[in-house]
């Protein structure tokens, strides 16, 4: 399906957060809730567990109004600060944090994380380390020349990104170009890992479709070599969830796992 570019007042306009978690992520309907959340979370325990990536500060560009992602990794850094480009992602964001009853209820994910680290008990003490470790929730913007100004960023030692690059970038060169104003948000030897979707030209939130950046694997390649990153990982899984094509046609997930260079 051809869908026109989704500009950034689109997104102002139209994506409501409250469809997004019951397209995605609800219990027993989410779209996600299975093979995409499954390889995420398995690649974060891998990346942030024993013997893997830690440090002082970690940047969450474009949660959306998620935390899922970020479930493995607030066990090895201090200073979590997330992000999003929408008010309304970052008022769900808040909510959650701040335990508000209206907030969307992630305790099924939040389970599966702690018994894919092999303490299924738990739980809430790992609900409780995340709100404890993020520190702010701030504006984002992927096509600002600085993505966070005007607020003064920290070098972080960590970057990750969800699926929120395929939704902002319009095509590969401004995708190139994002990963580079991300390197100046990383100290040099910073990590940086980014997952999404692969072969992917739309995604429907409730009932408004968004347009996808249609990425394939060659693409992300040449995306992260031209922006100068070393490529530690890349893992690509083919989607066998086809019931899902008709809220967004992607073909497989992606997991790249990269490095700035310690001198550039
Ligand atoms: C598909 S959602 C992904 C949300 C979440 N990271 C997840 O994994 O479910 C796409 C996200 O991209 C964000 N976005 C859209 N335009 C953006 C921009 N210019 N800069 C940063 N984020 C943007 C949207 O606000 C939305 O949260």
């Amino acid at each position: 399906m051809q869908t026109s570019y989704s500009t950034s007042q689109t997104y102002i306009d139209e994506f409501n957060p409250l469809d997004y978690f019951q397209t995605y992520y609800a219990t027993g309907q989410g779209v996600f809730l299975g093979e995409w959340t499954n390889f995420v979370l398995q690649n974060m325990q891998e990346t942030f567990g024993p013997g893997g990536v830690k440090g002082d500060i970690l940047i969450d560009f474009g949660a959306g109004p998620t935390i899922y992602h970020l479930l493995s990794a607030c066990e090895v850094f201090n200073n979590i600060i997330t992000s999003d480009f929408l008010e309304q992602n970052r008022k769900q964001l808040e909510k959650w944090l701040r335990k508000d009853p209206d907030a969307f209820d992630w305790t099924h994910v939040i389970k599966c994380v702690c018994e894919l680290e092999g303490n299924r008990n738990n739980w809430e003490k790992k609900e409780e380390t995340l709100r404890r470790k993020v520190t702010k929730v701030l504006k984002c913007d992927a096509l600002a020349k600085k993505p966070f100004d005007p607020e003064p960023m920290p070098e972080a030692d960590c970057l990750i990104s969800c699926l929120c690059l395929e939704a902002a970038c319009k095509d590969l060169e401004v995708f190139t170009n994002t990963l580079i104003k991300f390197k100046e948000l990383l100290k040099p030897g910073g990590h940086i890992i980014l997952q999404g979707v692969l072969n992917c030209t739309f995604y429907y939130v409730g009932n408004k479709c968004f347009s996808s950046l249609y990425l394939t694997k060659d693409g992300l390649e040449k995306a992260f070599k031209e922006a100068g990153y070393e490529v530690v990982k890349l893992k690509v899984l083919p989607c066998s969830e086809k019931s899902v094509m008709d809220i967004s046609d992607f073909e497989s997930y992606y997991y790249v796992h990269a490095c700035k260079p310690q001198k550039e």
